[in-house]
């Protein structure tokens, strides 16, 4: 039987955050990739997996997007699990989806440490991670290993950060070639804040450029979906224009959105950590995400895929409601956990 929900909230809250937070010496990094390897060890104890999948409750409801059907709207936000680690134990925390990555062509380490930061006191994060990840290839063997799964799995694409900007396409097409019988969609990531330059690939005439040749590529092989993810600090200008490219290339829809670089409603206890480079996610990003969801809608007719402070099944209804067709969270699940997951499957039932 699923367990309640007082029960799992408090339960994560409780006993399993205090103990994760404190993992590694309190270093949010290293209980981050201690709790992916726990995962990876789980997911080959099918018995293990199975009774985990008992406990707690299951995506409520399909729903389809960009010909993709999806057994409920809450998915895992690219970069919690760059390469595919859990892939065989998120659908059972009640994950209707799991964007894995970014990877990039070549695998590479990121920025030096420290490059994650906890902002507790205003539930948000700041990181400069830089897509520290074992490449495309790594990730496509992991997959082909790992067989058919129960949900959708996204991968987000990006960047080799030793490649030239210039050379941005060839980068991303080798990515899409390795990964492409693995993916229900691809999420190219031109908005990360971590990788210079990689920005600019969201202008327009550079995204119109990448995603005719993205689209191309898999159109003559697999028609898998492209989203494009975008970054929250673009002007409505800048929006706008990402809307009249992706439509022009046929992309199938748009991921919004990536952390910001603003520093905006960061509680006074954080303002420590405020100068700390990076992209800030979490509570601070709630209104702004749903701002760009919502211009998105209402100009356009591509999917949404919200993301982006959902802390709180309100938050989550209320990027629904905004025009979003699925949510995505990451800071929401390292606060709160798999209640959150199940409190979201609940409110969002189609
Ligand atoms: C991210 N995010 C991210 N996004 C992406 O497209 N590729 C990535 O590799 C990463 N990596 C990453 C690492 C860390 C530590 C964080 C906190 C975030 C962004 C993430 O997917 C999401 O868009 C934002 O975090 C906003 O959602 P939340 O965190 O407010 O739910």
């Amino acid at each position: 039987m699923a367990l309640p929900r007082w029960a799992l909230d408090g339960g994560y809250r409780a006993a399993m955050r205090p103990l994760l937070f404190r993992v590694g010496g309190g270093d949010a990094e290293t209980a981050h990739h201690l709790t992916l390897r726990r995962m990876a060890q789980l997911g080959d104890h099918p018995a293990a997996v199975r009774s985990l999948a008992a406990a707690l409750p299951r995506p409520a409801g399909p729903v389809e997007v960009a010909g993709v059907r999806f057994p409920g709207r809450v998915g895992l936000a690219a970069g919690v699990d760059k390469d595919g680690l859990g892939v065989k134990v998120w659908e059972h925390l009640g994950f209707g989806h799991i964007e894995l990555g970014t990877v990039t062509a070549q695998a590479q380490p990121g920025n030096p440490q420290p490059r994650l930061f906890r902002l507790r006191g205003s539930d948000a994060i700041i990181n400069r991670m830089g897509f520290n990840n074992d490449g495309a290839r790594a990730l496509a063997d992991r997959l082909a290993a790992a067989g058919p799964r129960g949900i959708p799995i996204g991968v987000s694409i990006g960047k080799t950060k030793a490649t030239p900007v210039e050379d941005a396409i060839g980068d991303y097409l080798t990515s899409l070639a390795l990964l492409d019988e693995h993916a229900d969609y691809f999420a190219v990531n031109v908005s990360s804040p971590n990788t210079p330059g990689l920005r600019t690939l969201q202008d327009k005439e550079p995204l119109a450029e990448l995603l005719a040749e993205l689209v191309t590529a898999t159109a003559a092989r697999s028609r898998t979906p492209i989203f494009v993810k975008i970054a929250p600090d673009l002007t409505d200008g800048a929006i706008d224009d990402v809307l009249e490219v992706a439509q022009r290339a046929d992309a199938s829809g748009i991921i919004a959105t990536n952390t910001t670089l603003s520093r905006d409603g960061i509680a006074e206890v954080d303002l420590p950590l405020a100068d700390e480079a990076g992209g800030l996610s979490g509570a601070p990003l709630t209104r702004r995400s749903r701002y760009v969801v919502q211009r998105i809608a209402e100009r356009s007719k591509l999917p949404v895929i919200g993301v982006g402070g959902v802390m709180t099944a309100d938050d989550g209804r209320a990027l629904i409601d905004a025009g979003a067709s699925l949510v995505q969270i990451y800071s929401g699940f390292i606060y709160r956990g798999p209640a959150l997951v199940a409190e979201l499957n609940r409110a969002l039932a189609p």
